[in-house]
């Protein structure tokens, strides 16, 4: 598939995204958000494909929204960019398959907004991360507002929005709001790795797993746990479950198939 803001690569069994628009440090117009809905299209349907990594390169993850492109935009047209931007974000966090953001540099506005989306976040030292909508006049509108009070709490969530003040990595670790900070040079192997280790687990398991995770944090602690019960005793549906358990008895490696 042609991108054209996007660069879609794979090694072993995960996909690698990269954000390809640095001149203007990687701002997320319509096209970018819709091509980033069809890249996760594209690891969906690929059984070959058991984890995604997203980064926006070695210098920036994305400082946001194009600005140039919402500048003189109106109601109607700016509904429609929440539409696709929402959209693609919402198949970044519904991929049955981990996402992991490796950021380097700014991610900011709808750049802090996909790295939210994705399941796990590890950043560069030097990483700043905000969400400065208020400084333009508007305020985060692909998902900030409802994923970052999930994230870290309305507290902390609203003191981010509030101010659009940008924090380091270091602040971002301490709120919850990244997973993990690693040397800049280091972030994008980091993710990798920890992509690759987890498409080494079974992949019906891990999409169960992740969807009775969101769904449950999408829903009161009965449903989620119903939730819960339903994906967990579908697994003993699977080979894996049966090759996992076989495999402990045996004192060796499961080799999981997906199935
Ligand atoms: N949209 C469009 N262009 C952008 C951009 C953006 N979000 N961010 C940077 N650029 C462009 C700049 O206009 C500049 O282009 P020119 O060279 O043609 O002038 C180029 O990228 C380099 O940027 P700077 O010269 O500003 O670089 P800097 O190192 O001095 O500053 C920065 C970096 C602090 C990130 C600064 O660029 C900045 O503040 N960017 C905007 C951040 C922002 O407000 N993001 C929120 C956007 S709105 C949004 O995201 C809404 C939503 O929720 C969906």
């Amino acid at each position: 598939m042609d991108f054209k803001f996007l660069i879609y690569e794979k090694e072993g069994y995960v996909s690698r995204v990269t954000l390809n628009r640095p001149k203007v440090l990687n701002a997320l117009n319509s096209e970018v958000f819709d091509e980033i809905g069809r890249a996760m299209d594209l690891a969906a349907a690929d059984d070959g494909v058991h984890a995604v990594v997203i980064t926006g390169g070695e210098k920036v993850f994305a400082a946001g929204a194009d600005i140039a492109e919402m500048a003189t935009a109106d109601p109607v047209s700016v509904y429609k960019f929440g539409e696709t931007a929402q959209g693609a974000l919402n198949k970044v966090e519904n991929l049955p398959k981990p996402v992991i953001a490796a950021i380097n540099g700014y991610a900011l506005g709808g750049g802090c907004e996909l790295a939210l989306a994705c399941d796990i976040r590890i950043a560069g030292e030097s990483a700043k991360i905000g969400l400065p909508e208020i400084n333009l006049g508007i305020f985060p509108g692909a998902g900030g507002t409802q994923r970052l009070p999930r994230l870290v709490g309305a507290a902390r969530a609203k003191e981010l929005m509030f101010t659009g003040d940008m924090i380091d990595a270091a602040r971002a670790e301490k709120i919850g709001l990244v997973n993990q900070v690693v040397p800049d040079g280091e972030v994008l192997s980091t993710a990798v790795k920890l992509a690759a280790r987890m498409a080494q687990k079974g992949a019906v398991a891990m999409a169960m797993l992740k969807t009775a995770i969101n769904q449950g944090l999408a829903t009161d602690l009965a449903s989620g746990l119903n939730i819960e019960r339903q994906c967990f005793s579908l697994l003993f549906a699977t080979e894996d479950q049966k090759e996992g358990m076989q495999a402990f008895m045996e004192k060796r490696k499961p080799e999981f198939k997906g199935r």
